[in-house]
C-alpha cells in the first residue's frame, strides 16, 4: 500500500459540496492501494498501519485529482494556422466558415487521412496531456459527418481506450454542422443522424454522450431536439453546445431535455442560467476558445450563483481552440471569469467529472475513489495557477501506477 507523505497541500475535491471548497488540506499524506485511493488527510493523523509502508516524499509539494478535461475535439486530420492570422486580422469565426473554412476544412482533411495517422496524432496529444496532469479525456467525434468517417474517429477512440493508460469518454458529434453533401437538403442529414447514425454508434457502444453544436451556421433548435430524442430513446446521455456566439436558447433546451451538460454558454441568457440550475445541468466553460476567438467568455460567476456547477475544459480542437493545456484554461477562467483557483481546480475535477457521468469513481482524493493524482511542483495551488509555467506537473499517478515522473519527482 504505497503512502504519498509531506504533501504541503492535498486538494480533495470533494463531490456534492460547494465548489469554493476544493477541501484542502495543509501538511498532508495519501495511501492508495491497487486502483483505489485508500487514505488521504493531515499527515498527523496517518493511522499507524500506514506508517511501515512504502513512502514517496513530495518535498513539499502540491497534490490534486489527476485532470479530467471534460470537452475535446481530440481526434482531427490537419490544423488551421492559417485561419487564426485570418481571425487576427479582423475576419470572423462565422466569415472563415462560410468562405470554406473552419469546420469544414477540417472535416475534409480527416476524412482523407487514415485511421493510424489520426490514432497516432491523437495518440501523441495524450502522451503531452497526461504531463499535464490531466487523466481522463472527453473525445468528441464530429469531424467525419458520414457513417465512414464518424465511425473512423470513434474506432481511434476505442482503440486508443484499450491501448493508453487515459480513461477516455467518447461522445458522438455528428450533428457538429451539417456537411456541404447535404446542404440542399438538411432534413435528409438530420434523418440520416436519427435513423442511421446514432442508432448504430449506440448499438456498437462507440459513445457514451450525443452532442450537438446549436448555433446559426450549425444546427437550429428543432433540429437538436429531433436528434437529441434520438439519442435518448438509443441510450446515449446528452450534451449542447449552446449559446457559444449569440443566445439562441440552447441553455434552455438542454435543461428541458435532461442533458448532463452544456457547453460555452458565452451568450447564455439569464432564462437559460435559471432553467440550467433547476435541471442540475453542468455548464463546461471552455475559456480557451474565448481567447482564441477574442470573444466574450461565459458568465462563470452569475451561472455560480444560481447554483449550477461549472466545469473548466480545453475544447481542444484545431479551430477555435488549438490548446489542450487545461491548467491554462483554469488560469484563465480565473483571470477573465472571476473564478478562484479553488473553484477552477473543482470545475476541472469532480465538476468535470460529472460532466462526464463519472462523479462517482473520478475527480475526487477519498476513500474508494479512483488512484488518479498529479504531484506539481508548487507549495500550493494559488503559486501553481498563478506562476503559471511549463513541466509543474512532475509526476501523475493513474490507477495507482506512476505513469508519468519527472527527474524532480
Ligand atoms: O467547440 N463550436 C463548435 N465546435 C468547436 C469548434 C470546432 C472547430 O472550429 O473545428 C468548438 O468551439
Ligand atoms: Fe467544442
Amino acid at each position: 500500500m504505497p503512502v504519498l507523505q509531506n504533501i504541503s497541500q492535498l486538494a480533495t475535491c470533494p463531490p456534492g459540496k460547494t465548489q469554493q471548497d476544493a477541501g484542502l488540506v495543509r501538511n498532508a499524506a495519501l495511501a492508495w492501494n491497487g486502483e483505489e485511493i485508500t487514505w488521504t488527510g493531515p499527515h498527523q493523523d496517518l493511522p499507524d498501519q500506514f506508517r511501515s509502508e512504502p513512502v514517496t516524499d513530495c518535498g513539499g509539494r502540491l497534490v490534486v485529482p489527476g485532470l479530467v478535461d471534460c470537452h475535446t475535439h481530440l481526434c482531427f486530420g490537419g490544423w488551421r494556422g492559417d485561419e487564426f492570422e485570418m481571425r487576427l486580422r479582423g475576419a470572423s469565426y462565422l466569415e472563415i466558415a462560410r468562405s470554406g473554412g473552419g469546420i469544414s476544412s477540417t472535416v475534409a482533411a480527416t476524412r482523407g487521412a487514415s485511421m493510424g495517422s489520426l490514432e497516432r496524432r491523437a495518440r501523441s496529444h495524450l502522451d503531452a496531456m497526461l504531463r499535464l496532469g490531466i487523466t481522463t479525456v472527453e473525445c468528441k467525434s464530429g469531424y467525419g459527418l458520414d457513417l465512414e468517417n464518424e465511425l473512423k474517429q470513434l474506432e481511434v477512440y476505442r482503440r486508443l481506450a484499450s491501448q493508453h493508460c487515459m480513461t477516455l469518454v467518447p461522445t458522438f458529434l455528428g450533428a457538429h454542422v451539417v456537411p456541404r453533401e447535404f446542404e440542399q437538403d438538411r432534413a435528409a442529414y438530420v434523418r440520416l443522424l436519427c435513423d442511421e447514425l446514432i442508432p448504430i454508434v449506440a448499438r456498437r457502444q462507440l459513445a457514451r454522450f450525443c452532442d450537438i453544436f446549436v448555433e446559426q451556421g450549425a444546427f437550429t433548435l428543432s433540429e437538436a431536439r429531433l436528434i437529441l430524442e434520438s439519442a435518448r430513446e438509443n441510450g446515449l446521455g446528452i450534451k449542447i453546445h449552446a449559446d457559444q456566439l449569440a443566445d439562441g436558447s440552447g441553455a434552455k433546451l438542454a435543461a428541458e431535455l435532461g442533458a448532463v451538460s452544456a457547453e460555452h454558454l458565452e451568450y447564455v441568457s439569464k432564462e437559460g442560467i435559471q432553467s440550467l440550475s433547476e435541471a442540475d445541468v453542468v455548464a463546461v466553460s471552455l475559456p480557451l476558445a474565448s481567447l482564441y476567438l477574442r470573444e466574450r467568455y461565459m458568465p462563470a460567476r452569475q451561472l455560480l450563483a444560481a447554483g449550477t456547477a461549472v466545469a473548466v475544459a480545453t475544447d481542444f480542437n484545431p479551430g477555435s481552440a488549438p490548446s489542450f493545456h487545461l491548467p491554462l484554461a483554469m488560469t484563465l477562467a480565473c483571470l477573465n471569469q472571476g473564478m478562484s483557483p479553488a473553484e477552477a481546480l473543482m470545475g476541472a475535477t469532480t465538476v468535470a467529472a460529472k460532466a462526464v457521468g463519472l462523479q462517482t469513481t473520478t475527480g475526487s482524493l477519498l476513500p474508494g475513489y479512483q488512484a488518479d493524482f498529479a504531484l506539481i511542483d508548487a507549495p500550493d495551488l494559488n503559486h501553481w495557477l498563478y506562476h503559471f509555467r511549463d513541466n509543474a506537473c512532475i509526476g501523475v499517478v493513474k490507477k495507482g501506477n506512476w505513469a508519468h515522473r519527472s527527474a524532480a519527482a
